[in-house]
């Protein structure tokens, strides 16, 4: 399939750039589904739609992008919540997949998505699981500011 060569021509890109252990454990990663799942999806956002009637996109362009990764992750709940398993790939380079796909100028592809039953979903994420990563603690993740009625005001 045309988007698993892009994938497998942008992995090996990416794999370069680890070296040592950590290229070695890049290189064992699953990091997509695309021949595997029975669905794959391909989410885009129209750029110049007039659904809402701008409302919001005059000033925040890039909000008719964000809505569409608000429904991806609603998607992704859903999905979830019926048991089937949904893994994200932006391991493509977006140029050949506007090609591939056929995907006009004015329009984003924002996700590619596999989707699928699983075996059975992991306690924990995978990339933590295989030491990749750790996941961000709240302190961290969350940002504590001073603020206050004036600021807000
Ligand atoms: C924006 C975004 C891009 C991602 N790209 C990839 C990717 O290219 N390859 C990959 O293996 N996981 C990628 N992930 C992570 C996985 O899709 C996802 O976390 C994994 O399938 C676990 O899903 P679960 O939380 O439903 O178990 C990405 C996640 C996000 C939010």
């Amino acid at each position: 399939m045309a988007v698993h060569t892009i994938f497998k021509e942008a992995n090996f890109k990416a794999a370069a750039t680890y070296s040592g252990d950590q290229g070695e454990q890049y290189a064992t990663l699953k990091l997509e589904g695309i021949l595997e799942a029975p669905q794959n999806l391909c989410v885009v956002c129209d750029t110049r739609t007039e659904r809402g009637h701008k409302l919001g996109r005059h000033t925040m362009p890039e909000s008719a992008a964000y809505s569409t990764v608000c429904a991806v992750q609603n998607l992704w709940l859903a999905a979830r919540a019926e048991g089937v398993g949904v893994g994200w790939v932006s391991i493509l380079d977006p140029v050949q997949l506007r090609t591939v796909l056929r995907i006009p100028e004015h329009v984003l592809p924002v996700a590619y998505l596999c989707l699928g039953y699983v075996d059975k979903f992991a306690s924990e994420p995978e990339l933590e699981r295989f030491g990749w990563e750790k996941r961000m603690p709240l302190e961290t993740a969350v940002c504590y500011d001073h603020y206050t009625e004036d600021t807000a005001s």
